[in-house]
């Protein structure tokens, strides 16, 4: 029998992460270490349990990231400049494995998570739901079929208090259109709340986004082609989604060796 997978838990005070360690707590596959929150906030010293919505469990949250090194696997659902700084510590501290779901990282933000993908497994995803890792796969295999020929609108809707735009799943799903069309082309971002006036021209992605309420997360990807369109439409209705997609991936990751993974992986038939 698989032993238990020690977790470590960064960015615990969020909303997702509250989400992850209430799901972990109740899950005998992992046994809960450390949670991490930022240095400052009112949840420091909190038991993680109570922080979560649970029962106690004598785990008090610390801001102190290097009791993260020792866990099989962390992760990190922070912000992009606390996730980059953590992958750069982990790697340098001997630590097994990363998943994070943080958005909006910058390039250089991309690269010290990539340079520390040379000494540990870190797998990455902007959704760490099933039905959209889903989508990705169908979203690229449409745009192979159907080639540059067609134009593409990705549409994110997102509860207001969300930070970046285009979402990081909307940036994912323009990934897998370029993939499937195997050329490059930059999309085109709308400001939040612009409409789309015209519909995209062949080989154009334009992405356009919407921040309302308490939206958990919505993307349509829509393709233009002469005289047709074709449609996929993702709603996701509970953060539990993404909780449970990174207890999914965290399990596929624990015990794999260095270098950067995607949630595509953790789906795939083949494993
Ligand atoms: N991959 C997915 O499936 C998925 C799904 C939903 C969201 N996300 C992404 O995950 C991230 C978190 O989302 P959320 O909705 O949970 O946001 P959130 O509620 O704003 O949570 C982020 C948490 O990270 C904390 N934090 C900031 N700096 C930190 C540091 N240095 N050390 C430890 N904690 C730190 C914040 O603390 P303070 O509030 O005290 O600053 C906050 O508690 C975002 O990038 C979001 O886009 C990913």
């Amino acid at each position: 029998m698989m032993s238990t997978i020690t977790l470590g838990i960064h960015g615990g005070a969020g909303r997702l992460g509250r989400r992850i360690t209430a799901l972990a707590l109740a899950d005998p596959r992992f046994s809960l270490r450390a949670v991490v929150v930022r240095h400052g906030s009112d949840a420091m010293g909190q038991d993680v349990g109570l922080l979560a919505g649970a029962e106690p469990v004598g785990i008090l949250a610390g801001a102190d990231p290097e009791t993260l090194i020792a866990c099989d696997v962390v992760i990190d659902v922070s912000s992009p400049a606390a996730a980059a700084s953590l992958a750069g510590l982990l790697a340098k501290g001997g630590a097994k494995a990363l998943v994070t779901g943080t958005t909006g990282w910058t390039d250089a933000q991309d690269e010290t998570l990539s340079r520390a993908a040379n000494d540990m497994a870190i797998l990455r995803s902007g959704n760490f739901s099933l039905g959209v890792t889903a989508l990705v796969h169908q979203v690229q295999e449409a745009a192979a079929r159907l080639g540059p020929d067609w134009g593409v609108h990705i549409h994110d809707i997102h509860h207001s208090a969300k930070k970046d735009t285009p979402s990081g799943t909307a940036l994912m799903l323009a990934d897998a259109v370029r993939a499937g069309w195997d050329h490059s082309v930059t999309p085109k971002c709308l400001a939040v709340g612009a409409p789309l006036e015209e519909n995209p021209t062949r080989g154009e992605i334009i992405i356009t986004a919407e921040r309302k309420g308490q939206v958990v997360g919505t993307h349509d990807v829509t393709f233009y082609g002469a005289g047709e369109t074709l449609c996929f439409t993702h709603t996701a209705q509970s953060r539990d989604i993404f909780a449970y997609g990174a207890l999914q991936a965290a399990q596929w990751l624990a015990g794999k060796k260095a270098r950067l993974y995607t949630m595509q992986e953790v789906m795939s038939p083949q494993d």
